[in-house]
């Protein structure tokens, strides 16, 4: 089912402070922020030749966020996402196979503009775990 790792995504408490670390000092490639009010975060993305890494910030008073910055306020790593071929068949394995994926099972379109699900930390071990299809 797994093919390659997406993105890693963090979330972080000084989206200024996070992305000059990672281009000051990591020396990485960098976006400019940007606001995806939708998904009420403000994001910085930092794309390495093999994964692109998704810096986060809570963005509203309704970010899906915010709550896991004010349990980890110094930052914390928030999930991996994984693509797959098809995010639907996929939900539908999983499910049949004991694993909880979050709003019943049905994707929802991500970051990327492609359908994604996320599966329940408490089912991989304590990670939250996205996958998308392949772009
Ligand atoms: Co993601």
């Amino acid at each position: 089912m797994l093919k390659r790792l997406h993105h890693v995504a963090m979330v972080v408490p000084d989206l200024k402070a996070a992305s000059s670390f990672y281009s000051d000092v990591l020396g990485a490639d960098v976006s400019d922020a940007f606001a995806l009010s939708e998904h009420g975060v403000s994001i910085v993305t930092v794309q390495l030749s093999n994964v692109l890494i998704e810096l986060l910030h809570p963005l509203g008073a309704d970010s899906p966020i915010q709550k896991f910055l004010e349990k980890h306020p110094s930052g914390a790593m928030h999930h991996l996402c994984f693509e797959v071929d098809d995010v639907e068949l996929a939900s539908q394995k999983l499910q049949e196979q004991g694993v909880r994926v979050l709003n019943d099972g049905i994707p929802k379109i991500g970051m990327e503009s492609v359908p994604v699900i996320f599966i329940h930390p408490k089912d991989t071990m304590g990670s939250l775990i996205e996958f998308q299809n392949i772009i």
